[in-house]
């Protein structure tokens, strides 16, 4: 399973992307906002740093306009990803980019029968929002498992289920059992799903018990690499 990061902070991208756990990164116009700072300039810092997917969202609503600014979109990097919203423009937009072969990832999907237009109008990735529908008592991660069931019933379906609007790390892990290709998480759901109290309580122990040796493992190669000189 791939995971993206779903911010346009640069900090937090440059911090994650030393994990080497980063597989590419997802923005939209709401977080682009959040940093105060230029889109096309942040995008093209972002692409540099992560050398995978990372999404950069058209604002215009209309076919015409969608498409230029796709094609400059697509120009930043050469691994941009066009974010289009799944509307019938937003779709006309994603099939001439990806015939152009350009990646596009559809965005703001609510439904199976939206995901299987964005795979007709060859999508690379679909965007279902979890969290956005468990916030209107709808199950989000029911729509990840009908997604990948009908996907998987079309071998020649090439586009990836992105499980997006992730709120915590039990989505990631139901996505991945679920079979989701990629989760894009917020910075804090990738900090938190490194944490586990008998972690913390299990490594504090074996670091004490360490200390009453009066060993350290470097010391030791230091004395062998001496023994044989
Ligand atoms: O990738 C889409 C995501 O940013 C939406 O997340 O938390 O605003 O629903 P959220």
């Amino acid at each position: 399973m791939k995971f993206f990061i779903d911010t346009a902070d640069i900090a937090e991208i440059r911090d994650l992307a030393a994990t080497g756990l980063v597989d590419g990164v997802t923005t939209n116009p709401s977080l682009i906002a959040k940093t105060g700072k230029d889109f096309i300039a942040t995008v093209k810092e972002i692409a540099s740093i992560v050398p995978g997917p990372v999404s950069a969202e058209v604002t215009a609503t209309d076919f015409p306009t969608m498409l230029k600014e796709g094609q400059k979109l697509a120009k930043i990097a050469r691994n941009i990803t066009v974010k289009v919203p799944l509307t019938p423009d937003g779709l006309k937009t994603c099939k001439a980019l990806s015939d152009s072969g350009t990646m596009v990832n559809v965005t703001l999907c609510f439904s199976a029968a939206q995901a299987i237009l964005a795979a007709k109008a060859g999508a690379s990735f679909i965007s279902p929002f979890v969290g956005r529908l468990d916030d209107i008592a709808t199950d989000g991660m029911q729509l990840i498992e009908d997604i990948v069931t009908i996907y998987a019933q079309y071998p020649a379906i090439k586009t990836e289920v992105l499980v997006a609007s992730v709120r915590h790390p039990v989505h990631v892990v139901d996505a991945a059992r679920m079979g989701a290709h990629v989760a894009t998480l917020p910075p804090n759901v990738l900090r938190q799903m490194f944490q586990h109290p008998l972690t913390d309580k299990g490594l504090a122990a074996f670091l004490a018990d360490w200390k009453k040796t009066g060993q350290s493992i470097l010391g030791a190669e230091d004395g062998a690499a001496k023994a044989a000189e």
